[in-house]
């Protein structure tokens, strides 16, 4: 090391993931270890993602972290393992524009700091902790000059948070279960990255609720000591669905991957409402638009539009548990489908008069043009859906029951940013910028 003051930084964006295949139920709580695979879609950085930038200096006294603005304590376990397993890993480095050097035994000494921020409203919840542990592992990682593959350094991430294993990989990834009581084995591996089915266009509903929230890990726990479906699921379901569903996505099967993520959605809620005490995670706006969603499938499943039914049915809802909210996700084949769903759900769940459409509608606001929609204006004008006009009941709306919406798509796996102007570290100081 050299003697002078110094902080060296490095910054990385991170993904978020959502699972078509769930996990729900640990075998291990302390290293994180699934009762069955699962698969997710990793969402596009450049409209939901966790910025993180890392910083390590012999002036620095402890290992600290700023989230969003705020520190927060990093002696939480499943924060200590992650530093721990990575500093184990760290390697020599040199910086010689600023004459250091560190070695594989300075790094038992050296404190690091953290300063990170989840694009997206945390309240949303939307696994900010997927991508959050993601970034913090491949981060340091960089920073620690961690000579392993993304597979390795999932396994690091997956003690974290579960499904931050996930957030490793662009595009479609399989988190496997592995055998190993030590979990070395249970790691994130990706099927097929964002180009290869690069026309899905996914949508989610972030929906108002005023449930009592249960926390992902202590819902788990609870099912795994109580369901007697989770079991079955886990052994009999899942493995099956698994082998399916990545069939699914090679082939860009969508009615397979429709069917498949939609019974693997009713199947967790299922295992939720079996679990004691129960947990329900939708509510009735999410069930609300799970209901009109099937109506436009079935409406434009009759004979007379025959040539649309395979493009229609090609909207699948599934619904996803977050924190405090609960957030419905539609995924649809094409942009077409998309921009006629947004009209739909715009239709029926108006936002609040002072509410802006930029903050309504977020992340790909493309889809936003497709639909024709510009402004308030336009979704006041928006005309009840065919499917409706038919029952003759005027339709019924639900202004605010959506908190917002998130257009978005298939998207990368984690970015180191050169930039120095994106970090968010002082590279005098080692502190927040
Ligand atoms: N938990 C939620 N978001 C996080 C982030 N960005 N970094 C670390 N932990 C998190």
């Amino acid at each position: 090391m050299a003697a002078e003051k110094w902080v060296l930084t490095v910054t990385a964006q991170t993904p978020t993931n959502i699972a078509v295949i769930k996990y729900w139920g640990k075998r291990d709580e302390d290293l994180i270890l699934p009762i069955n695979d699962s698969i997710s879609v990793t969402l596009d950085p450049d409209h939901l993602c966790t910025t993180t930038s890392v910083a390590v200096s012999p002036d620095f006294t402890h290992d600290r972290m700023w989230l969003n603005g705020k520190e927060v304590s990093l002696s939480g376990g499943r924060y200590q393992n992650c530093l721990r397993e990575l500093r184990s890993r760290a390697s020599d480095i040199e910086d010689e524009k600023k004459g250091v050097k560190i070695t594989k035994k300075d790094w038992e000494k050296l404190h690091v700091h953290v300063v990170s921020y989840n694009n997206f409203p945390t309240a949303a919840g939307l696994a900010s902790s997927a991508a959050g542990l993601a970034c913090l592992v491949f981060s340091l990682a960089k920073l620690m000059n961690v000579k392993e593959d993304h597979s390795r350094l999932s396994a690091i991430a997956r003690q974290g948070s579960g499904s931050a294993c996930r957030s490793l990989y662009g595009g479609f990834v399989k988190w496997i279960m592995g055998k190993e009581e030590n979990g070395s084995d249970s790691i994130a591996v990706q099927l097929t990255d964002e180009k290869h089915w690069d026309d899905l266009v996914i949508i989610i509903a972030v929906v108002s609720s005023k449930q009592k929230e249960t926390s992902s890990t202590s819902g788990m726990h609870d099912t795994v000591e109580t369901s007697m479906l989770v079991e079955h699921r886990a052994k009999e379901v899942v493995p099956k669905r698994i082998i399916q569903m990545e069939e699914a996505i090679k082939n860009r099967d969508f009615p397979a991957f429709a069917r498949l993520t939609c019974a693997d959605s009713n199947q967790f809620h299922a295992v939720c409402l079996d679990t004691l005490p129960p947990i329900f995670y939708m509510n009735d706006t999410s069930h609300r638009i799970i209901s009109y969603v099937e109506k436009w499938n079935r409406f434009e499943g009759t004979p007379q539009v025959l040539s649309s039914f395979s493009l229609k049915c090609e909207i699948l809802i599934l619904c996803r548990a977050v924190n405090k909210l609960v957030a419905v996700l539609l995924i649809s084949h094409n942009r077409k489908a998309a921009a006629q769903l947004l009209q739909r759900l715009l239709f029926f769940f108006p936002p609040q008069s002072d509410t802006d459409l930029s903050s309504y509608v977020i992340g790909d606001k493309t889809i936003l043009q497709d639909a024709g929609i510009q402004d308030m204006k336009d979704i006041e004008a928006l005309s009840p859906p065919p499917e409706i006009k038919e029952t003759n009941t005027p339709a019924q709306k639900y202004k605010g029951d959506v908190s917002y919406f998130i257009c978005t798509r298939p998207g990368r796996g984690p970015v180191v940013l050169t930039d120095e102007s994106l970090s968010l570290i002082n590279p005098e100081t080692g502190l927040p910028k």
